[in-house]
């Protein structure tokens, strides 16, 4: 870890411990005097501007975020937020298949795909089943123009109607895309991996890595007027 993230870390009495998780953009790492809390490293701007918005709120179904460090002297931010745990195997089995619809929708972009890919337009349903059947509909619609994927639409249909429709797992995943997308931000990495479990048994999405925030917006204009 770079010596200024530590200098700050310690000056505000946090500890990196054990890395425990990796990606693109950043890394995880536990801390040492805060057991419940994590510190995500990541050099993605739009992620540090969405966790700073995603901070003033206590949200339900979207991970804590408890400070987001903008450091000058490098190009990393730091995100303080709670530490959660993986969800089962089998959770993760069923919920790839919604984000196999969400994925392949994503990529058809029209008005009727934006409705349900969209943080900011999935407010406009009433509760997760009217989503998923919504998305399931328009997949069916659209699905000769897709790409064939491994798995046929059939399969599909009955893994999300059969196990997914009336779960709580899908109803937390709405709240919080609707939570993350009522704050007017856009969260874009929407995937079985991005989603975890808190100790009361409540699933909360995470990762806030590309996602288009209002406060990204500004930042856009403010460098583009001081050009
Ligand atoms: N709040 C958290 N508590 C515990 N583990 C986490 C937390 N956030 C992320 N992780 C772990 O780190 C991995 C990568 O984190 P993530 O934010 O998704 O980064 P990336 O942008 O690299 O995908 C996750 O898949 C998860 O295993
Ligand atoms: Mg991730």
């Amino acid at each position: 870890m770079d010596k200024s993230i530590e200098a700050l870390l310690i000056k505000h009495t946090y500890e990196p411990g054990k890395k425990i998780g990796a990606g693109t953009q950043g890394a995880i790492y536990e801390l040492v005097n805060h057991p419940n809390k994590v510190l995500k490293l990541t050099s993605d701007e739009n992620e540090a501007f969405a966790s700073q918005i995603v901070s003033r709120y206590n949200l339900k179904n979207v991970v804590k975020i408890y400070k987001v460090y903008f450091l000058k002297s490098t190009d990393l931010y730091i995100v303080i937020m709670e530490k959660l745990n993986k969800i089962s195997k089998k959770d993760e089995d069923n919920w790839y298949f919604f984000f196999e619809i969400m994925n392949k929708l994503s990529y058809i972009p029209n008005k009727e795909t934006e409705k349900v890919t969209e943080t900011t337009q999935i407010a406009k349903f009433k509760n997760s089943e009217e989503w998923a059947i919504f998305a399931l509909e328009t997949l069916k619609k659209y699905s000769k123009k897709t790409s064939a994927g491994k798995r046929s639409f059939e399969t599909i249909y009955t893994i999300v109607t059969e196990h997914l429709l009336d779960s709580k797992l899908l109803n937390d995943v709405f709240e919080g895309l609707k939570e993350i997308g009522q704050l007017g931000i856009n969260y874009m990495d929407f995937h079985e991996q991005n989603i975890m479990i808190d100790s009361s048994g409540n699933f909360k999405i995470i990762d806030l890595g590309y996602s288009i925030s209002p406060l990204a917006k500004i930042n856009i204009l403010e460098k583009r007027n001081n050009e």
